[in-house]
C-alpha cells in the first residue's frame, strides 16, 4: 500500500524515533490479513517491509497465531518494532505470543476496572439484575432447594438466589470473583459457599445427586469445543437430584449455515464460542436429560426484565444476538440461547 505524504514530511521520518508494540488476538485462519496489516503498518512508518522476507514473516505470524489460539482464546500476538541496529536502515520486527488465560484475563480486567470498588461487582460487571430465566426456573423449585451456580462471576445470580432462601454453592474460575463473592455473601449472612476452581478440570468432582438446579449463565461462550459442553453437562447431570434442572446458555448457529474456520476462530476470541445445531445435539446425545425449554436469550430477557434493568450491559444486545461477531450479516448466523433440561428420575 502506498502512503501519500508530502516529501518534506517523509524526510522527517529519518529523524524520528519509531518504536512500538501492538497486541492483537490470535486468529490463525486470518494469517494473510495479519501479514497485510503489518505491511501497511510498516509502509505508514516509512519503512516498507522487504518483499523478499514476506514468506518468512507469514510463516512466523501463522506459527505464533496457531500457538496462541491453541493455548487460549485470550492469548495475544505481540508485535514489537524498533529501529534496526545501525548502520542498517529501517525497522526490525519481533513477533511473539503472550499466553494469557481466561482466568488471568478476568483477574487482570476486573482488577484494572474495579480494583477499588469490588463491592459494586454484583451489579456492575455482567448486568445490573439477575437473569430473568434463572429466576423463572428457580421459582419452580421448592423453598430452600440447593443450587450450583457454575462460573458465578460477580454473583449477580448467586446473591439474589441466596436472598430468596436458596442454598447456593458457587464455583468460579477467577479468584478475584470467588473471593469477593464469599465476602459479599458473608456480609449479608447468606447461605452461599464459594469454591474457586475450573468445572472442566478432570480432577474437579462435584457432590453426587445434590442439587435441584445446576446453572451455567454466560459460561459456555468461553468454552473451546463441543466436548467441553458435554463434559460440563455430564458433571452437572451427576450433581443433579432426580428431576433437577440443568440450565445453561450457549451460542448456536442457524441451521442452514456452515461456519468457516475464520467464523469459528473470530467468535472464540470474541467470547462467543458457538456450536452448530448438530454439534450441540452430539454434545448432549445419550445423556439422561430431557429438554424442557429453549429460547433466544435476547428475547427472553428483554420481554421479562424490569425496564430499569434493560439492557443488562452496554454490549448485551449485540453480543447475545451475534451482531458483535457478525456485524455485516443480517440476521447474524449465531445467537445465544437458553436451554433448560431436566434430569430423568433414576
Ligand atoms: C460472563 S461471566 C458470567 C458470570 C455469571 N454467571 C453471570 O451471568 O453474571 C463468565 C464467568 O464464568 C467463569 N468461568 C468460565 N469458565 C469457567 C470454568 N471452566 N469453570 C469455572 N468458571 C468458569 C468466568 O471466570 C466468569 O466469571
Amino acid at each position: 500500500m502506498g502512503v501519500n505524504l508530502p516529501a518534506a514530511f517523509q524526510r522527517l521520518q529519518r529523524g524520528a524515533m519509531l518504536q512500538g508494540t501492538v497486541e492483537l488476538p490470535c486468529v490463525p485462519a486470518l494469517g494473510d490479513a495479519y501479514l497485510e496489516w503489518v505491511c501497511q503498518l510498516f509502509a505508514l512508518l516509512g519503512s516498507p517491509f522487504p518483499e523478499s522476507r514476506l514468506p518468512e514473516l507469514r510463516d512466523r505470524l501463522v506459527e505464533k497465531l496457531t500457538l496462541g489460539f491453541t493455548a487460549s482464546q485470550h492469548a495475544r500476538l505481540v508485535l514489537t518494532y524498533q529501529p534496526a541496529p545501525p548502520p542498517q536502515p529501517g525497522l526490525v520486527l519481533d513477533v511473539q505470543v503472550r499466553l494469557d488465560s481466561l482466568k488471568s484475563f478476568y483477574e487482570q480486567t476486573i482488577q484494572t476496572h474495579f480494583g477499588d470498588r469490588l463491592d459494586e461487582m454484583e451489579t456492575g460487571v455482567f448486568g445490573r439484575h439477575p437473569n430473568a430465566k434463572v429466576m423463572d426456573v428457580a421459582a419452580q423449585l421448592p423453598a430452600a432447594s440447593r443450587i450450583l451456580d457454575v462460573g458465578a462471576g460477580a454473583g449477580r445470580n448467586t446473591l439474589p438466589l441466596a436472598r430468596q432462601g436458596f442454598r447456593v454453592d458457587a464455583l468460579e474460575l477467577a479468584e478475584i470473583f470467588s473471593h469477593q463473592l464469599q465476602v459479599l455473601s458473608d456480609r449479608e449472612g447468606l447461605p452461599v459457599q464459594v469454591t474457586q476452581g475450573d468445572i472442566l478440570d478432570p480432577a474437579r468432582r462435584l457432590p453426587r445427586q445434590t442439587y435441584d438446579l445446576v446453572l451455567f449463565a454466560e459460561v459456555f461462550p468461553h468454552f473451546r469445543s463441543p466436548q467441553q459442553i458435554r463434559l460440563a453437562a455430564l458433571k452437572a447431570y451427576d450433581a443433579l437430584q432426580p428431576e433437577g434442572f440443568l440450565l445453561f446458555n450457549s451460542f448456536v448457529g442457524r441451521a442452514d449455515w456452515e461456519p468457516t474456520p475464520v467464523d469459528r476462530q473470530v467468535a472464540a476470541v470474541s467470547q462467543a464460542f458457538f456450536t452448530t445445531e448438530r454439534e450441540l445435539t452430539q454434545a448432549m446425545a445419550g445423556l439422561p436429560l430431557v429438554l424442557v425449554s429453549r429460547e433466544p436469550v435476547f428475547d427472553y430477557e428483554r420481554d421479562r426484565l424490569p425496564p430499569a434493568a434493560w439492557p443488562p450491559s452496554p454490549w448485551f444486545a449485540d453480543w447475545t444476538t451475534g451482531r458483535l461477531v457478525f456485524p455485516d450479516t443480517e440476521p447474524p448466523p449465531i445467537a445465544l440461547e437458553w436451554l433448560c433440561y431436566r434430569r430423568l428420575t433414576r
